[in-house]
């Protein structure tokens, strides 16, 4: 479907900020539609002397004549007329046509759509008095309204320049309405304005009082007149109570100037939306601060281990414990990270990152320098995922480290490459050091750093590994992989389960 902006290129001579007055136009039309009960739409003069349908909107608060999409059709020949006289008078028109999917005649009102001091498109309004609501006092004020906003949209007082509302949460028409006089005093108050009203203890009669005498609002509607725009303010009326307001003032031209008529004042009882607003900020707080604690106790075991160390005397079980601490510590970062993220999923390279300067700092020797770098994007992963991949990175760094890299070489580059779909994960490490021993066979190695990274990935996250020697075509970056095999590639894929 053509949009506004492509109609008007296409077959219009309208100018960019004409444009930008119908674009706007186009963003509030909803809250006439809803007033007049009618649908409405916008047609644009093209070059070829016709009238095309630029967009269209149905009232929420009545029942629509056109049952199609009407964007993209030329007004037929009754409409034409009424459409032209409106465009040349200047003037708001009105008068009865037929329409296909009607089997009465149909009333229609063509406004003219005036910026600065040209009429620029022409918007209808169409309605079957078969179809349309009983008048009451609601349908009666309402349409005196939409009577206010036609001729401010006929004298390039509607829509507001620069205003847009925010269509996700502004109140509606149907959320409720009051109507203000020039004094801002209520004229008249919707049920759904008099029932929000009602939850915040207003229980006489608004009618007649001033919106400062009733306590509701009342800083929102004296800045709209005094501004003569549309302000949209948030009042916590009460403890239990938000209202989200949109007032509105009506104008009319008077001389050289303007002058304010009076006002609506949409308004919307939004207490539920913030509860929850609220409610989901301390469970985000709650679940950091958890992480938060996760992380310190974590970092007391592992003070408590170097402790214990110390007193140790044997050179294997210090180092078993030096490796615990590390390993310790590679968890205490994944909560660490997750104590700083909203929700509970963390980018997973967020991880990666600091994993790599740990092991950058605590793991080699300087003798044999090792740069460490990571690639892509590992998206965002549940700390259940997150946790023990960063485990099996640790050790595969290691390793890299450990037998990429003995003593004696000259050093060299590991990559950590991160790439993921919404299916999987696939991380790989690569380094350029002296590659796999011939016979090795990852599925007989009985290290416990390999069993750890088994462990993890097959039973734990139900992944794959694989490793294999490192090829020429694995050189990514500063990694540069010199003759075939050597260097070692570990390869894991890790399937989204969806839990
Ligand atoms: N990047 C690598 N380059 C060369 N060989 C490797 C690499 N990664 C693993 N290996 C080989 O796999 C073997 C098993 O590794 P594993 O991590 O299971 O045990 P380890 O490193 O020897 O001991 P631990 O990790 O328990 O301290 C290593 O001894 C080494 O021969
Ligand atoms: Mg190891």
């Amino acid at each position: 479907m053509p949009t506004l902006v492509e109609i008007a290129h296409e077959h219009g001579n309208t100018d960019e900020r004409e444009l930008a007055h119908l674009g706007a136009l186009v963003s509030e039309w909803g809250m006439l539609a809803d007033f007049c009960f009618a649908d409405m739409l916008l047609y644009l003069p093209t070059k070829d002397n016709q009238w095309m349908v630029a967009a269209q909107v149905r009232a929420a608060t009545g029942q629509t004549l056109y049952e199609t999409d009407m964007v993209g059709l030329t007004a037929d020949s009754a409409e034409l007329a009424m459409i032209a006289q409106a465009f040349t008078t200047q003037k708001v028109v009105t008068g009865e046509i037929r329409v296909v999917s009607q089997i009465e005649t149909v009333s229609l009102m063509a406004i003219p759509v005036r910026c600065d001091e040209r009429v620029v498109a022409v918007l209808t309004r169409a309605w079957s008095r078969r179809s349309g609501r009983k008048p009451g006092q609601l349908e009666r004020t309402y349409l005196t309204i939409f009577d206010d906003f036609t001729k401010m949209i006929s004298t390039g007082l509607f829509p507001f320049e620069g205003r847009v509302a925010d269509a996700t949460v502004a109140p509606r028409v149907g959320d409720g309405v009051i109507v203000l006089d020039a004094d801002a005093r209520v004229r008249y108050a919707s049920p759904n304005a008099v029932s929000a009203m009602h939850r915040v203890g207003v229980n006489t009669n608004a009618v007649g009082q001033s919106l400062a005498e009733l306590g509701v609002a009342q800083t929102a509607a004296r800045n709209a007149f005094e501004r003569r725009e549309p302000v949209v303010e948030e009042f916590e009326q009460t403890a239990e109570v938000t209202l989200l307001t949109r007032t509105i003032p009506t104008l009319k031209r008077l001389g050289r100037g303007v002058v304010v008529t009076g006002g609506v004042v949409l308004l919307r009882d939004v207490s539920e939306l913030r509860r929850r607003d609220r409610l989901l900020l301390t469970k985000d707080a709650t679940i950091r601060e958890i992480h938060h604690r996760v992380k310190n106790n974590l970092q007391t075991i592992s003070s408590l281990l170097r402790l214990q160390a110390r007193r140790l005397k044997s050179e294997e079980a210090i180092s078993a414990i030096a490796e615990s601490v590390r390993r310790i510590r590679t968890i205490a970062l994944v909560h660490e990270t997750l104590s700083h993220e909203a929700g509970e999923d963390i980018s997973f390279v967020e991880i990666v990152r600091p994993l790599l300067r740990l092991v950058e700092e605590g793991l080699q020797s300087t003798d044999r320098p090792v740069k460490f770098n990571v690639q892509g994007d590992g998206g965002r992963l549940p700390a259940t995922i997150a946790t023990p991949l960063s485990v099996v990175i640790l050790e595969l760094l290691q390793n890299a480290v450990d037998h990429g890299f003995p003593e004696g070489s000259a050093g060299g580059s590991v990559l950590v490459t991160l790439s993921h779909d919404d299916k999987s994960l696939e991380i790989r490490v690569t380094d350029n050091g002296r590659g796999l021993r011939s016979d090795f066979d990852i599925k007989a190695a009985t290290g416990l750093g390999l069993s750890i990274v088994r462990t993890l990935v097959t039973t734990e996250l139900a992944g794959t590994i694989q490793m294999r020697p490192a090829l020429v075509d694995d050189s990514v970056g500063e990694l540069k992989i010199a003759t075939d095999g050597a260097g070692t590639v570990v390869e894991l894929k890790i399937p989204f389960t969806g839990e």
